[in-house]
């Protein structure tokens, strides 16, 4: 059980970035405990972060092989890139989108998501938990 963990742009900032929306966790910290969790439950995991849509698109395309699902947080593409929706939806891995603010809450340009139709299921608005909610329910996917 294999798992690829990406974060788009502007995430290795957490921590810095934005504390009142995204939190206090750094993305070391957000993947140090999907990493303890994954080991409770024996899944494997690898962490992916780019700020390039090319970037993550070229992973998602060579993930097929390697993995048996992704969890994403493709953060401000979520709402534009044509390019990450065909990716994962070319792969045809089973993919839980994740956010860690309540995208629904927020400014009107973020309520809408290109790669929801894509994925399973989408996790927002629960911080670091909307990451371990994620881990969980794509490890259940994968034992079913
Ligand atoms: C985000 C929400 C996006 O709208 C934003 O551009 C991000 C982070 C989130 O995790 O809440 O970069 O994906």
């Amino acid at each position: 059980m294999k798992i690829l963990v990406i974060h788009g742009p502007n995430l290795a900032l957490l921590g810095e970035r934005e504390v009142a929306v995204y939190g206090r966790f750094t993305l070391e910290e957000i993947n140090q405990a999907l990493a303890d969790l994954a080991k409770k439950e024996k899944a494997e995991l690898q962490f992916f972060q780019s700020d390039s849509e090319g970037e993550i698109v070229e992973k998602i395309g060579k993930a097929r092989k390697e993995f048996s699902a992704l969890i994403i947080n493709p953060g401000a593409y979520t709402h534009y890139s044509v390019a990450i929706r065909d990716a994962i939806a070319a792969a045809g891995l089973p993919t839980v989108e994740v956010h860690l603010s309540n995208i629904y809450a927020r400014e009107e340009f973020r309520h809408k998501s290109v790669i929801a139709p894509v994925a399973v299921g989408q996790i927002s608005g629960f911080g670091i938990n909307s990451y371990l909610l994620g881990l969980r329910a794509a490890i259940d996917l994968l034992q079913k």
